[in-house]
């Protein structure tokens, strides 16, 4: 008896969090217009990139998804035009684990447009179990999480301050909390043991560290920069069992909507 008292009180107090945390993180229901802003996502493939590029696309925004694999990207790009209306979404290939094609996509970008108002710096991979490393010689979640956008930040700016006010949201994730010391001498991990989750959350806590350096550098400028954490979403039609539980109306990629 005792324990099933115990096990209800655990139940009503993890129920109490989870609807205090939602309550205290808000959401966006902005119905601001974009028309006439130009807006780039990364990892805009799946997940929060394709619901932040519909989004805006809904707002008038003209969008570049920038993505590595574009055959699945036209098709998610494909449907956010439908649903959107708007027909100014576009695809651009763009690897954040290479340095070479981040070269390759911002100097395309800056030949092709003369402002940037919005970056949003989406992309990210879980830690591997096992340790891998970039074309370029870094432990792969760092790479694809932190050096490639901060080399994308910093070859874009000019385009920012163009288009200022223009702001850069970079998506980090509470998860920094867990990272502990950060060793700036053994990004690498080639002394500290490596782990999937220590190396993700190292990755967004140099999210965070980036975003924080760009604002001071960037005062005055009228480009503003922020880090957000989003609250655990999933995508729910990536289960069959779970299609139809929730009125979701259209699927937007191949995993189905996003909810947070
Ligand atoms: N979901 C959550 O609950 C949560 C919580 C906190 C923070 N976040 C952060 O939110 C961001 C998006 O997460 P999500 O849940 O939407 O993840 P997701 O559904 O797995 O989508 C990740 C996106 O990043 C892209 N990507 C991965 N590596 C890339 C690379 N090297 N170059 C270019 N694109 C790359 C993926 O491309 P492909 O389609 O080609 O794989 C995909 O479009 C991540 O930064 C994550 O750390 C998520």
């Amino acid at each position: 008896m005792l324990a099933a008292w115990c096990l209800l009180y655990l139940v009503v107090l993890l129920l109490a969090v989870k609807y205090a945390y939602r309550a205290y993180a808000g959401r966006c229901y902005s119905t601001n217009r974009l028309d006439g802003k130009l807006a780039i996502v990364t990892g805009a493939s799946a997940g929060i990139g394709a619901e932040t590029c519909l989004d805006f696309a809904r707002r008038g925004a003209r969008v570049i998804m920038a993505c590595r694999n574009l055959e699945k990207a036209q098709r998610v790009a494909a449907n956010i035009k439908r649903m959107s209306g708007n027909e100014a979404v576009t695809v651009k290939k763009l690897d954040l684990a290479s340095l070479a094609s981040v070269r390759a996509f911002c100097n395309d970008i800056l030949k092709t447009e003369t402002a940037l108002h919005i970056l949003v710096n989406n992309a990210g991979i879980g830690g591997s179990v096992q340790k891998q490393m970039s074309e370029d010689g870094f432990e792969l979640t760092m790479a694809s999480n932190h050096y490639g956008h901060f080399l994308l930040t910093n070859m874009l700016g000019k385009l920012l301050k163009n288009g200022a006010p223009s702001r850069v949201v970079c998506v980090a994730s509470l998860a920094y909390f867990w990272t502990g010391k950060m060793d700036v001498e053994d990004l690498n991990f080639r002394n500290i043991p490596y782990g999937d989750y220590r190396a993700y959350s190292l990755s967004k806590l140099a999210n965070i560290l980036m975003t924080r350096e760009l604002a001071r550098r960037l005062e005055g400028t009228g480009v503003t920069t922020y880090s957000v954490h989003v609250y655990r979403c999933n995508y729910v039609l990536r289960t069959p069992r779970l299609r139809g539980h929730r009125n979701i109306p259209q699927e937007l990629g191949d995993g189905g909507r996003l909810v947070c």
